[in-house]
């Protein structure tokens, strides 16, 4: 793009060169062919993150195109910008504070239904009884085909790990991190009311965290009573 210099000065009201635009097209055709051979090395070599890298360095650079060529972000003043900086990251700071509530599926004036409705579903599937009536959303789960362990293993490991140590891959990111079963610590103060409370009602229920979000619309009581007794099954000192 070092050949696009030759062009500055064309912001008013000169175009660009022809020379500039089958540059631009030589680079949108190899862009497309790392976005084909991507994939398929990925696939082939089983490495997932080559098909995420080609497919995220591919969309960055083409706006990185159109930021500098075709909206003329080159031959622009500096403080264009600073503007576009300044509103990119006023953007990653709205969506970073709104994504922890988009992960919760209830709170105060709103609930998405639609997402506890889907957890439900796969949870009944897990349980291999569905009943779908024709055209509507409702689904059972068999109580019969509840687990504890299962249900632990679909809906908290993400976050608390399979083996409650709070290790779960979704919950590295989180602060405060995901309870630690397997931490005596944990333990004192902790009685199995509270676990059950917070299973119902969500940390923010006994004065923690919004993240460990309410799971009371997964499970009836007996339900509830039998995840606490697994949860505390981690407990070392039981
Ligand atoms: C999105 C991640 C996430 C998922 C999924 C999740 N939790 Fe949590 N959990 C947390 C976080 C974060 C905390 C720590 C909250 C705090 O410290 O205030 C927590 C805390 C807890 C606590 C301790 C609360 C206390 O202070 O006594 C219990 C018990 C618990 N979770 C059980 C569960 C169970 C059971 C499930 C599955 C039904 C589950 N969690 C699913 C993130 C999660």
């Amino acid at each position: 793009m070092s050949e696009h210099s030759d062009h500055n000065g064309h912001g008013h009201g000169e175009g660009h060169g022809t020379g500039f635009y089958f540059k631009i097209y030589l680079t949108l055709l190899v862009l497309f062919l790392i976005s084909v051979a991507g994939p398929e090395i990925g696939e082939a070599t089983g490495i997932r993150a080559i098909t995420l890298v080609t497919a995220f360095g591919i969309a960055l650079w083409k706006a990185r195109l159109v930021i500098n060529e075709f909206m003329h972000l080159k031959a622009e003043k500096r403080i264009m910008k600073w503007l576009l900086t300044t509103s990119v990251i006023l953007m990653a700071l709205m969506v970073a504070g709104v994504s922890p509530d988009v992960l919760n599926h209830r709170g105060n004036n709103w609930e998405n239904l639609a997402a506890q409705a889907a957890v439900e579903r796969g949870l009944a599937e897990m349980a291999g009884e569905v009943h779908e009536e024709e055209g509507t959303e409702v689904v059972e789960a068999e109580p019969a085909g509840f687990t504890a362990a299962a249900s632990y293993g679909t809906v908290c490991a993400t976050c608390h790990g399979a083996a409650g140590d709070g290790s779960g891959v979704a919950g590295a990111a989180l602060d405060p991190p995901p309870a630690n079963f397997t931490d005596p610590v944990f333990w004192e103060g902790r009685d199995r009311d509270r676990i059950i409370t917070v299973i119902r009602d969500g940390a923010a229920a006994v004065g923690g965290s919004a993240l460990m979000a309410p799971w009371g619309a997964l499970y009836d009581e007996e339900q509830l009573g039998l995840m606490a007794d697994y949860v505390m099954s981690f407990n070392p000192n039981q």
